[in-house]
């Protein structure tokens, strides 16, 4: 299996995890960092709306959590026409994504489209000092 089937997979299966109870629109993302490992995240509603977390947000929070800090490569599960990512989580990609970070949107039958962070967020606001060196 290629890294990027394995990371379509891992976004797919945590997919499966998500509690979306109040929109019934499941998603999962897997992140790849420089050195390959895999970090996951699905969406988790509540219902008080604008504190649900999307699935690329609990990836993120759970690669930093590891000690990470840049994602070379995504991959975002939805069960639509195009799940594409949500402005916040461009916001996300722009602060960790590396320069040729790449999003794929896929369905459950597999990717269908994707896209570099200037594709999703041209002219992205970002400080120049920001850390995003890996932790050691
Ligand atoms: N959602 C994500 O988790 N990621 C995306 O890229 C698009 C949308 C979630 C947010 C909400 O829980 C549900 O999908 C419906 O908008």
């Amino acid at each position: 299996m290629s890294d990027l089937s394995a990371l379509f997979e891992a976004a797919k299966a945590v997919r499966e995890k998500a509690y979306a109870p109040y929109s019934n629109f499941l998603v999962g993302a897997a992140f790849r960092t420089p050195d390959g490992t895999v970090f996951t995240g699905c969406n988790v509603e509540n219902a008080s709306y604008p504190v649900s977390v999307c699935a690329e947000g609990g990836a993120v929070s759970a690669m930093i959590a590891a000690g990470y800090r840049e994602i070379a490569e995504a991959v975002v599960v939805g069960d639509a026409a195009l799940c594409t990512p949500c402005g916040v989580c461009r916001q996300r990609f722009a602060e960790f994504g590396t320069e040729n970070l790449v999003v794929h949107v896929a369905d459950l039958n597999g990717i269908k489209q994707s896209f570099t962070l200037e594709e999703l967020l041209p002219a992205a606001f970002e400080l120049e000092d920001k850390a995003k060196d890996e932790k050691d």
